[in-house]
């Protein structure tokens, strides 16, 4: 099967083996395929967050498992989506239904499974604010286990689901916890600077903020092959930043509450003069520079290589080493 449909950097690869699992009989099946390979299956979402190196000789599975329930506990709405839902899809539906929380999170590509493994935060609000529990199957004990949000270790872009669980655990559900009443975050600058009136906001106008911020300048990876930011934004300790701003007055900043200062990796890249630049078929959008697109259907490796370069320029320049956010198969 051609992966390229199936990752939104629409890397050139195939699978040897490709199924689409809608229910939890079909994930076993696939599952005891794999082990009779003795090969872990490689577990695919909406394939916006992560890079194809080569060709997979094992398994992909493709979740689509589908549905969404809603409860109440006073004001809270619990929401429980399946894996496969669609996350903007499920932003939207909340909002309509009066359940607030996710207006911010709106525009964000890729599947409510994949929403907990790199935490997706975005424009002020990170999926860690309104988390209850996870539920997925758990490979080493064979069965199903719900982890509440605080079992899932969530940070900035990282989960227990990159480490410990790190291919033992198979998202299958997110639980949600929304409420009825609306609690409008408008810290984020560039949300801020669009607001006439941000202490007067609905959560129906951030979120058609936060989609046209977006939409202004984060590529649609059906036109522009993409995997959203591409680098992390690095986390330094203080002292690094001070003698960073004493050096560069303008470096985009922000402390975070342990004492850690988070740079603007995408204000690194640009000064770097990485911006808008291109080579061969891989390059840095115009309007994003954290943005990595792939212009000519290159491979998982080109575009690995093209981000080293950036890398080595950045730690030479900065002294900071700028992680990669996709996942590497
Ligand atoms: N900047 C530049 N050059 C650029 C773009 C930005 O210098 O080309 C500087 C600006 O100073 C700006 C700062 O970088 O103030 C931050 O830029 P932006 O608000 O666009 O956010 P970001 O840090 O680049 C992060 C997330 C995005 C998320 C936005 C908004 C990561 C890795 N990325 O980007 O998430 O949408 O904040 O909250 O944390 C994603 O993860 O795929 C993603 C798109």
């Amino acid at each position: 099967v051609d992966l390229a449909g199936f990752n939104t950097l629409a890397v050139p690869a195939r699978a040897a083996y490709f199924v689409e699992v809608t229910t939890l009989d079909e994930l076993q099946e696939a599952l005891a395929f794999s082990r009779q390979r003795n090969k872990a299956p490689v577990v695919l979402g909406g394939g916006s967050n992560v890079v194809l190196t080569g060709d997979i000789d094992g398994l992909v599975v493709r979740l689509a498992l589908r549905g969404v329930e809603c409860s109440e506990r006073g004001d809270e709405r619990l929401v429980t989506a399946a894996a496969g839902e669609n996350w903007h899809e499920l932003v939207c539906y909340c909002i309509a239904q009066g359940y607030y929380g996710l207006e911010n999170l709106i525009a964000i590509p890729g599947s409510v499974g994949a929403a907990p493994i790199q935490n997706i935060g975005a424009y002020g609000v990170e999926l860690s604010k309104v988390l209850e529990s996870v539920t997925g199957w758990d490979c080493e004990q064979s069965q199903l286990r719900t982890l509440s949000a605080e079992q899932c270790q969530l940070s900035y872009r990282d989960s227990i689901f990159k480490h410990e669980l790190k291919d033992l655990f198979i998202i299958t559900s997110v639980c949600l916890r929304l409420s009825a009443i609306a609690h409008p975050e408008v810290s984020y600058p560039a949300l801020r600077a669009e607001l006439s009136d941000p202490e007067q906001v609905s959560p129906q106008q951030i979120a058609e903020h936060v989609a046209a911020i977006r939409a202004a300048k984060l590529p649609d990876y059906r036109r522009e092959p993409n995997a959203g930011s591409f680098f992390k934004n690095p986390l330094i300790s203080a002292e690094k930043a001070t003698e960073l701003l004493g050096q560069y007055p303008g470096l985009a900043h922000w402390p975070m509450s342990n004492g850690q200062v988070k740079l603007a990796a995408a204000w690194l890249v640009d000064q770097s003069g990485w911006k808008g630049r291109r080579e061969g078929g891989v390059g840095i959008h115009p309007k994003q520079a954290i943005v990595v697109v792939n212009y000519d259907a290159c491979s998982g490796r080109d575009i690995l290589g093209f981000a080293a370069r950036i890398q080595a320029d950045v730690l030479r320049k900065y002294g900071v080493t700028l992680d990669i956010e996709p996942r590497v198969y």
